[in-house]
């Protein structure tokens, strides 16, 4: 368990009895400026929130309708009791943006109670229903839940809830906003995140609402043309960012939003993901919802600095979590996502049934699908020379792991065909030798990282998850990169009901008896839930890399605002080679980002596990630039907001976490196979140790960390300047300090990515002009930094 430093609660008790309280019933936040209210208007619960006396929602309606009853869980009730209570403590993440957080929030808790119920023919029947709303109140948000116990304890006896099992028709949370805010916004969906972001008034989100489905992932389930998903980033014309998320979704489906905007009224109604059957929830009580919650700041660089979804997620459950740590890494997976390799193998089989499918009667076990007899088709990317290669570069840059993709059999029949036994994760292809592959890359200090591409047939993943974890624990594969590309099996449910989000779930829980950690691509955005899990180190879960040319400029100054808010994401930067001709002659994307774009990324993009995703032969002619992806760190013990507006510009800096800096190489020194004594590439950098300079990790202890920073921008189409006051550096000392910055001539846009590298440039698309400049810095500089169009900056600063 992690260790509190802090924690104050004080009981501030006030208590009801039943149908004594109807009224108003406030809440302050711990600094006083923001204010939640709760009101019962004729039995029907409402709340709002205001700050500074403003309001920010209005009165608006919580509550859920339910099968088998007709009145439901929104009308009828009394307060029963009210509990308030303060809370202060610090905790320390396992990994994270800062060593330290601190979680501080006012609460109240009211237990309203319903004294019958009408069952599905009407007839009353004389035994109460109790539901718990709590809020928690905090200087930057507001979260509450609803819950469900089995009983309460009343002033004077015990209340038994005739409500234990059941299930949910709707929820009718809404968010009633005040004005027509600028939102930052993607379409509501049942399976996939994988947008661009539109900006825009709410009041223009109907006639907006399909653009985003042009560029998007597949397969896209909409539900509304109204419908947004959240982390939603709104800003009023006062300039408050307001943030509408969840946080802690577990046994619960994905919370939609859907959009009311008139002239009378503008409202977010909660919309949750039905399952096959159509409801948005079977429950048992003593079960709670996920916390709806509400952010608010006043900064942008706040929304960026708020701790409110991890907050609301409980502690680490995890006894031992000395096996999890950050890991910096490169993949055998650019080259089949830009369609220079392949994932699959061979071009014999017209369909894969792969041998073991206990669908398949005994006549037709394992004779269609040999491939032990195939003929190699020769562009199957995951070959054991290959991969070695890939080994040796990773290892020769201090890099923590290698993942790589199309290593096991199936790939030739993965992609939209909705099967269910898709893949088994147990068996390589015959040109993957994974025992001696593993063994070399643990010699030379390098992990595999596991790949598991579920095809979304959930069903054949459980199938095989104890078994394919137990393949890992074998042979030293401590991660493993999930997907689910496709529609979900058991046919007829969603990427977000609630039986898909207990699979995600289940496989971080599994995966933990293991001492797996687990990156899961296509999953359901995530809600906090790595501070109970930190096994839990990535999840995409958004338009990523892999979208190449269909990301739109400003794409990753709008992600920390939305998506990251509930988690770090896998977004895979690093990409050199902008020109997808290139990788694949017949592929003719340009990427619309500057190299030192990139570079910016690796720090504005908070992840414990990053990516440098193009490929070796990539980096080469830019070993200079590629020397800040080694130097940065990737876990940290402070991060500072610099500068942020959402789709416009982010420039962060951060200082590492030095405790574990070199975690993963040691981690891998344990290991039978394993070379002992690596030093990590970032770890190289902080006690200043060259690269030629061949020394051990037991040489470390001697020497002394150095104060390291590292300084990260990125913008959109718009080129910028910022002045960066290096007053976070320690007075009186001396650092060195190194520019990444793009060139005078630098651009990163292109009006039609398609329009080939030639016409491109005559718009003055130039990705690859950077500088980089060595200087003397102190606590009293002022760095002038420039950016061009879709470009950035990395600065990497040390102690002399
Ligand atoms: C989609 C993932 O996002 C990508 O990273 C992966 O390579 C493919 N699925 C194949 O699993
Ligand atoms: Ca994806």
């Amino acid at each position: 368990m992690r260790k509190i430093v802090a924690y104050i609660g004080i009981l501030l008790a006030t208590v009801f009895t039943v149908g004594a309280q109807t009224g108003v019933m406030n809440l302050k936040s711990p600094d006083g400026r923001m204010e939640a209210r709760f009101e019962l208007k004729d039995g029907v619960p409402y709340y709002s929130l205001s700050r500074d006396g403003k309001a920010v929602i209005l009165p608006s309606r919580m509550g859920f309708t339910l099968e088998w009853r007709k009145n439901d869980m929104a009308s009828g009730f009394q307060v029963n009791n009210v509990h308030e209570e303060t809370f202060d403590e610090t905790w320390q993440p396992v990994w994270g943006e800062e060593a330290n957080i601190r979680n501080h929030y006012n609460e109240m808790v009211i237990s309203l109670q319903q004294d019958y119920y009408l069952d599905h023919e009407g007839k009353r029947v004389d035994k109460p229903t109790v539901m718990i709303i709590r809020f928690r109140l905090y200087d930057d948000g507001l979260g509450f839940r609803y819950e469900f116990p089995q009983e309460i304890q009343n002033s004077e006896f015990i209340v038994h809830n005739s409500l234990i099992t059941f299930w949910l028709t709707d929820e009718l949370t809404e968010f009633r906003l005040p004005g027509d805010p600028m939102a930052w916004w993607i379409p509501g969906d049942y399976d996939t995140q994988e947008f661009n972001y539109t900006q825009s008034r709410l009041s223009q989100v109907r006639e907006l609402h399909d653009s985003p489905h042009i560029s998007g992932g597949w397969p896209w389930k909409s539900f509304s043309d109204t419908g947004l998903q959240t982390a939603l980033q709104l800003k009023t014309d006062d300039g408050l960012y307001i943030n509408i998320h969840e946080a802690a979704v577990l046994d619960f489906p994905t919370m939609n939003l859907d959009l009311t905007y008139n002239e009378e009224v503008n409202r977010l109604k909660v919309h949750l993901t039905p399952d096959a059957t159509g409801y948005v929830g079977r429950l048992t009580s003593p079960c709670y919802s996920p916390w709806r919650t509400v952010q608010v700041c006043d900064k942008a660089t706040d929304v960026l600095r708020s701790r409110l979804i991890l907050n609301l997620n409980e502690p680490c459950a995890l006894e031992d979590v000395s096996w999890i740590h950050p890991v910096k890494y490169m993949g055998v997976w650019w080259e089949m996502i830009s369609d220079h390799s392949t994932w699959g193998y061979t071009n014999d089989f017209p369909s894969v049934r792969l041998p073991g499918d206990p669908s398949l009667p005994p006549s037709l076990q394992g004779a269609i699908t040999d491939y032990t007899k195939a003929k190699p088709h020769g562009r199957h990317g995951a070959n054991n020379a290959n991969v070695r290669r890939y080994i040796d570069f990773a290892a020769k840059h201090g890099f923590d792991a290698l993942l790589i993709e199309g290593w096991n059999i199936g790939w030739e029949d993965w992609y939209g065909k909705d099967k269910d036994y898709v893949f088994d994760f147990l068996t390589p292809y015959p040109d993957f030798d994974l025992p001696a592959l593993n063994r070399y890359a643990h010699e030379r200090g390098i992990r595999l990282i596991m790949h598991h591409e579920s095809s979304s047939s959930v069903t054949n993943y459980e199938r095989f998850m104890e078994r394919a974890y137990n393949l890992m624990n074998e042979y030293g594969y401590d991660a493993v990169k999930s997907g689910y590309v496709g529609h979900i099996v058991p046919h007829g449910e969603h990427h977000y009901s609630q039986p898909i989000i207990n699979h995600y779930h289940r496989a971080i829980v599994e995966a933990a008896k293991h001492h797996i950690m687990v990156n899961a691509h296509e999953a359901v955005r995530p809600t906090g839930l790595c501070r109970t899990w930190p096994n839990m180190i990535g999840n995409e879960s958004a338009m990523g890399t892999e979208f190449r040319g269909r990301i739109n400029p400003g794409h990753t100054t709008i992600l920390p605002f939305t998506r990251l808010q509930g988690g770090p994401m896998d977004y895979t930067p690093g990409i050199f080679e902008t020109d997808m001709e290139k990788n694949a002659p017949w592929n003719h994307d340009l990427m619309r980002h500057t190299i030192c774009n990139q570079l910016g990324l690796y720090v504005t993009f908070y992840s414990p596990l990053q990516m440098a995703a193009d490929f070796p032969e990539h980096y080469e002619p830019y070993m200079d630039a590629f020397q800040f992806i080694k130097d940065v760190a990737v876990d940290w013990d402070t991060s500072i907001y610099l500068y942020a507006e959402p789709g416009d510009y982010i420039v962060t800096a951060r200082k590492p976490k030095v405790s574990t800096l070199n975690q993963a190489a040691d981690g891998l020194g344990e290991l039978p196979d394993g070379k002992k004594g690596v030093i990590s590439n970032a770890a190289r950098f902080v006690y200043g140790i060259e690269d030629t300079n061949a020394f051990t990790h037991s040489h470390i202890n001697a020497l002394k960390p150095r104060d390291t920073w590292f300084v990260g921008g990125v913008t959109d189409e718009n080129a910028r300047e910022f002045s960066v006051r290096l007053d976070f550096l320690k007075p009186g000392v001396k650092y060195e300090a190194t520019i990444y910055a793009d060139a005078k001539d630098a651009s990163g846009y292109v009006s039609d990515v398609t329009i080939g590298w030639e016409a491109a440039r005559k718009e003055g698309y130039n990705p690859k002009a950077y500088t980089i400049t060595k200087k003397t810095v102190t606590s009293k500089t002022v760095l002038k930094l420039k950016m061009a169009p879709c470009g950035g900056f990395a600065v990497s600063i040390r102690e002399r």
